[in-house]
């Protein structure tokens, strides 16, 4: 009778413990792969870690070490996610040399190493051989030097991201980057890429899964190409902006109808703004805002439907002409800034039908007239009616007049 018990107990214990611990052990394996925790125990023999924020790398299981992931099945490490953080002058983040032990992590898909502090060491170009990598992030590291062009072998990577510290890193070519084919997101910022010329476009135009492309503050020169046809069916964000780019902004750019997001800030682009942004049917934010000799004419560019656009910024540029009475049906607007144009003219009063408006900045122009009554009283921080959102409204340095002021 009480063996029975006992044996009713002990599977009883045993149900509850199965079914209670299974998923957990299926999660991470009892140990990791021998070789692997060798090869991690080695990167890190090569990091200085002065705050000591690997001092979970020690016991056999590496799958729980701090950054680290596994393989459910198999136990092989599959991610080292180890960024550092912006403390006080980063001097506590890891830095040291990334050591060539990694190689031996074959099954490898992630490599998170941003905002880490390697004073000023080359990129390792073993990494390039990292043949698994989906993801790879050695933003903001303290790298310096050339971008090794191995990183080209990476086929099945859909994420890199190398920006750094203004001009501390540089490619002589992105050539490299068509054998990315799986690429989704494409980070460069600050990295020098004055020696491209202008074959970064048909480059980046052969990856046919890129959606978000930032290439700000990296000294791109000369023009941006004619190219013969688009294979940008998925690019959402194309970010350019502060660079030295000298060119007419392209016809194809408002073909790409996935765009959400356009920058080309503080370059210098010239020529007429192609009406075709108004009639990009994703397009959420253009920003075009100091090109100097990029010019437009208010009454046919403000015709188009603009229809999701929220951000709007064509600020120091060339613009001229008045602004038409369509300008109201830019209803999505939250963000507009046409200052220091050379817009003429009344303002319409359908612009006070854009009642999203918090941002509204118009400084800076020729706009003449009586400033309509719903938009006097108007101060900053103090919107009303019809614009409850407003926190910033400039109309400062116009040919206004007030009502107060006429008498
Ligand atoms: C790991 O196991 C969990 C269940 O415990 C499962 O949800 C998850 O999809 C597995 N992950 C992989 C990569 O197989
Ligand atoms: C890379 O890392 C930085 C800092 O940790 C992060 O802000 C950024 O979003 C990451 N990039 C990508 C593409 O995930
Ligand atoms: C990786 O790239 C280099 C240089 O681009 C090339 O010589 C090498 O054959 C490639 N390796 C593999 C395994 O594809
Ligand atoms: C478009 O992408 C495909 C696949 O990567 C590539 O073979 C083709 O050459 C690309 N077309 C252009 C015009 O770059
Ligand atoms: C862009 O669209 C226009 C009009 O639809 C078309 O004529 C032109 O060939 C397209 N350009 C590219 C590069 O696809
Ligand atoms: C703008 O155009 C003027 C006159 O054509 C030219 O002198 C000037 O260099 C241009 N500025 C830029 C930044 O392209
Ligand atoms: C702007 O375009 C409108 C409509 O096409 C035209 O009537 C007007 O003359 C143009 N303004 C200037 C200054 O060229
Ligand atoms: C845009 O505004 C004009 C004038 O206010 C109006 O006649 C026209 O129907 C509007 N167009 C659209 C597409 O809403």
């Amino acid at each position: 009778m009480e063996n029975i018990t006992l044996v009713a107990f002990l599977l009883l214990v045993f149900c509850f413990t199965n079914t209670y611990y299974a998923p957990n052990s299926y999660a991470q394996p009892v140990d990791c792969l021998a070789s692997d925790r060798e090869a991690l125990i080695d990167f890190k023999d090569g990091l200085d870690d002065p705050a000591n924020q690997l001092s979970s790398w020690i016991d056999r299981k590496c799958c729980q070490w701090h950054g680290i992931r596994c393989d459910n099945r198999t136990g092989a490490v599959v991610a080292i996610d180890l960024p550092g953080s912006y403390n006080r002058y980063g001097l506590l983040n890891p830095s040291g040399v990334v050591r060539p032990s990694l190689m031996k992590l074959k099954s490898l898909r992630h490599l998170d190493l941003s905002l880490n502090s390697f004073n000023g060491i080359p990129i390792p170009a073993f990494l390039g051989s990292l043949e698994n990598l989906q993801y790879l992030n050695l933003s903001y590291a303290g790298f310096r030097g050339k971008i090794p062009r191995n990183f080209g072998n990476l086929s099945h990577l859909k994420s890199l991201d190398i920006s750094s510290e203004v001009l501390s890193l540089h490619a002589e070519t992105l050539k490299w980057v068509t054998g990315l084919v799986s690429l989704e997101h494409l980070a460069l910022r600050g990295v020098d890429l004055s020696m491209v010329g202008t074959d970064w476009v048909s480059a980046i135009n052969t990856l046919p899964s890129l959606v978000e492309l930032h290439l700000s503050d990296c000294s791109l020169q000369g023009h941006i190409p004619i190219l013969p046809s688009l294979n940008f069916t998925s690019l959402a964000v194309m970010d350019l902006r502060s660079n030295d780019i000298v060119s007419k902004i392209p016809d194809w750019l408002v073909n790409i109808t996935s765009l959400h997001h356009i920058d080309i800030s503080h370059n210098h682009m010239y020529g007429s703004i192609p009406l075709g942004f108004g009639e990009m049917p994703n397009l959420l934010s253009l920003k075009l805002l100091d090109n100097e000799n990029l010019t437009a004419n208010c009454s046919q560019l403000f015709r188009g439907r603009w229809e999701k656009t929220q951000v709007l910024n064509l600020a120091a540029n060339q613009i001229y002409g008045k602004l038409p009475s369509s300008f109201g049906n830019l209803t999505s607007l939250v963000h507009l800034d046409l200052s220091d144009n050379h817009i003429e003219g009344e303002l319409p009063v359908s612009i006070g039908k854009l009642c999203n408006l918090n941002f509204f900045r118009l400084s800076h122009n020729k706009i003449t007239g009586r400033l309509p009554e719903y938009l006097e009283g108007i101060d900053n921080g103090h919107s009303r009616k019809p614009f409850p959102y407003l926190k910033t409204f400039d109309l400062s340095f116009n040919q206004l007049r007030v009502k107060s002021q006429s008498g």
